[in-house]
């Protein structure tokens, strides 16, 4: 018997439609019709909020990142502010741009593109971002609220993947989910979003033994190497769900994930398709974070 294909879970589809809501409720704010910016605490501030991006150097697939999220924030109705520094900036420099943007009311989010040069200290730049500017999520403060279950500003892929899950009813409550990578800005938040929804985690790395053991257990799996073929998707349990967190090249240079496509369709339940999965999501969830900053309410739905 044919199996049915997978289900796509389709990040373009929910981003745009949660852009066409983000959109709504920046204009509601301006027009004064939002309830948040009632709040006795926070001052009305009837103006568009605004978010920071700064680039560093010339790598071409950040630069491309970041044109996207400015063209995002245009569509919705968020200024963007965009900082572009030569591959030769300091720590120094990096933080005295931060302090600021810290400082400038106009701004709401503020957002460094990684990676950066290897004579900066990344950490050191994150950590002098304030951390009610802090759309990335990515500072101590809001990881550590995302560790203690807090409220806080979150890393914006795993934050999508989760809304993308979510919006097709997918909940992880009490399944194993393996998340193979655990970088500081994926596969770690991805882990932790995972554990504050209820799923039993397993998360692999550069030194994780047996791979193929850990995939084979996972009902859901979430892959964010960044290289296709370390993760042979032959080893799906079926049914299980995947989610391809990964922007790769292939030999013909077209956009892939860490997972074979065509293998992933046939043996999953759910899958991100690569591009128009978690990708657009991540976009959003950004934009999401700094409607956030800037005390602006989302329509309820
Ligand atoms: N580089 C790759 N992904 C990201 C991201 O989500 N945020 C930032 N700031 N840099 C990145």
């Amino acid at each position: 018997m044919n199996r049915a294909v997978a289900q796509v879970l389709d990040g373009r589809a929910l981003s745009a439609s949660m852009r066409d809501d983000i959109k709504l409720a920046i204009d509601r704010h301006l027009q004064g019709a939002d309830q948040a910016s009632a709040l006795p605490e926070r001052l009305p501030r009837r103006s568009a909020p605004g978010l920071a991006v700064i680039l560093v150097g010339d790598d071409p697939a950040s630069a491309v990142y970041v044109r996207n999220k400015r063209l995002a924030c245009e569509q919705t109705g968020i200024r963007s502010k965009s900082l572009h520094f030569p591959t030769s900036v300091t720590t120094a420099e990096l933080v005295q741009a931060v302090h600021q943007l810290n400082h400038d009311d106009s701004i709401d989010g503020i957002l460094v593109q990684l990676p950066l040069p290897s004579q900066v200290c990344e950490q050191a730049v994150l950590e002098c971002i304030d951390v009610g500017k802090d759309v990335d999520g990515f500072n101590a403060m809001n990881i550590g609220r995302l560790v203690l279950r807090d409220r806080g500003i979150r890393p914006c892929t795993p934050r999508g993947v989760m809304a993308l899950l979510h919006h097709h009813g997918i909940s992880t409550r009490g399944m194993h989910a393996v998340v193979v990578g655990a970088s500081n800005i994926v596969g770690r938040p991805m882990a932790l979003e995972l554990l504050l929804d209820g799923a039993t985690i397993t998360v692999c790395h550069r030194f994780t033994r047996d791979l193929e053991h850990h995939v084979r257990q996972a009902e859901i799996l979430v892959t964010a190497v960044g290289k296709t073929g370390i993760v042979d998707a032959n080893w799906l349990r079926a049914g299980a769900v995947v989610v391809d967190i990964a922007m790769n090249r292939d030999a013909d240079g077209q956009l892939c994930g860490d997972l074979d496509a065509e293998i992933v369709r046939r043996k999953a339940s759910w899958y991100t398709p690569v591009p128009g999965g978690v990708g657009p999501m991540t976009v959003t969830m950004l934009l999401l974070n700094t409607i956030q900053a800037a005390g602006i309410a989302m329509p309820a739905t």
